[in-house]
């Protein structure tokens, strides 16, 4: 079992566009009912980028926020990690811009990719870096303009996925019964490209003529597949953490699953046989936003007191890759 990693969570904060979509806007271009999408999602409404904004602006308003949650200023950050699976482009990095836009002075700033699962992934990278002693405070971004690679003329997927951004300031903590990532698992299996993906634009595929036509730059998802491991894994995520931790589900003040499907949240509440209140979501209000989708329940959790100083937080998370993540945090 990995050994707990002292953390302390400075700041919180996060943007989501202003725009709306709701279920009404596809039932009147597709063949699709608010019944169907409901039922099998959990989904009312998702928000959707202006044409100015994307995931660097984003990440930095989500960034500023939470610097000033924590009363510090950009200067006073060492690290950026950006998980994003909708980067500004091929490169630079999206950290690159926000390092930018932050007006910081040069800091060591890079994306992560691990799909869903890139927020957990980010965290416990930062939690390890601020161990070693040459990091003191990292800036851990969660940020996805996923309507950018959603194809709106595939009812299947283009229900699911929504804009947003949240972040995190993270600082390393010493009192050994103070905050602290008490555990963290992390963990992928590659599932090979006809599961879950935007099957061209990179090195495999190039962007040409064909991809264009074929629809290619677009999320591809064999959705009935997906959601059975994503029910398998979460379930398994839960157990593990845990098992390992030998924490009781009742011990718990909130679990903080990656916002997918209302049914595959649904499946890992049930097993650890916690009541709704004690188990987050917000995909009601903003789908299905990918990286963003755990930093954003994170910041409503402590921002509206549902967490506090001293409460324990799980983490989980299921993804393209397959990717799958826990985290069990002490605030
Ligand atoms: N409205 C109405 N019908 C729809 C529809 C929509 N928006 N989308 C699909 N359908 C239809 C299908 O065409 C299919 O019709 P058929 O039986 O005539 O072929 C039927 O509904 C059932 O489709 P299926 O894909 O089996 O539905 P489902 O119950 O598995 O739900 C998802 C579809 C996408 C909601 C579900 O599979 C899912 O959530 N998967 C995981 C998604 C996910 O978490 N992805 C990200 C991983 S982090």
């Amino acid at each position: 079992m990995p050994k707990p990693l002292g953390l302390k969570i400075l700041g919180t904060g996060h943007y989501v566009p202003e725009r709306v979509l709701n279920n009404q806007y596809f039932i009147d271009r597709l063949d699709t009912t608010d019944e169907w999408i409901r039922e099998r999602t959990g989904i009312l409404e998702r928000r959707i980028a202006a044409p100015h904004e994307s995931s660097a602006t984003m990440a930095t308003a989500a960034a500023r926020a939470a610097l000033a949650d924590a009363g510090l200023t950009p200067h006073d950050i060492d690290l950026i990690i950006v998980a994003t699976i909708t980067p500004e482009c091929y490169f630079p990095s999206t950290a690159c811009f926000v390092q930018e836009s932050l007006g910081m002075r040069p800091t060591p700033s890079f994306d992560l990719l691990a799909a869903c699962s890139g927020f957990i992934y980010a965290l416990v990278t930062a939690a390890h870096m601020l161990q070693s002693g040459v990091y003191r405070r990292i800036l851990v971004i969660g940020a996805e303009t996923m309507t950018r690679i959603t194809d709106y003329e595939d009812r299947a997927t283009c229900i699911l996925f929504g804009d947003g951004a949240a972040a995190v300031v993270l600082e390393k903590c010493d009192d050994p019964n103070g905050p602290s990532l008490l555990y963290h698992q992390i963990c992928a299996e590659g599932s090979g490209p006809t599961v879950l993906t935007v099957p061209a634009g990179g090195a495999r595929l190039p962007a040409s003529l064909m991809t264009v036509n074929e629809r290619l730059h677009y999320i591809k998802m064999a959705g009935r597949e997906v959601y059975k491991v994503a029910v398998k894994r979460n379930i398994e995520l839960v157990d593990e953490t845990l098992r390992a931790t030998g924490i009781r589900p009742e011990d718990l003040a909130i679990v903080i699953p990656h916002q997918s499907n209302l049914r595959i949240i649904e499946s890992a509440r049930e097993r650890l046989g916690l009541p709704q209140e004690r188990f987050f979501t917000n995909i009601q209000k903003y789908g299905n936003t990918s990286a963003a989708s755990i930093p954003l329940g994170l910041d409503e959790c402590l921002k509206t007191g549902r967490v506090g100083r001293g409460d324990l937080v799980m983490l989980i998370a299921f993804g393209a890759g397959y990717t799958w993540a826990s985290a069990l945090l002490r605030i």
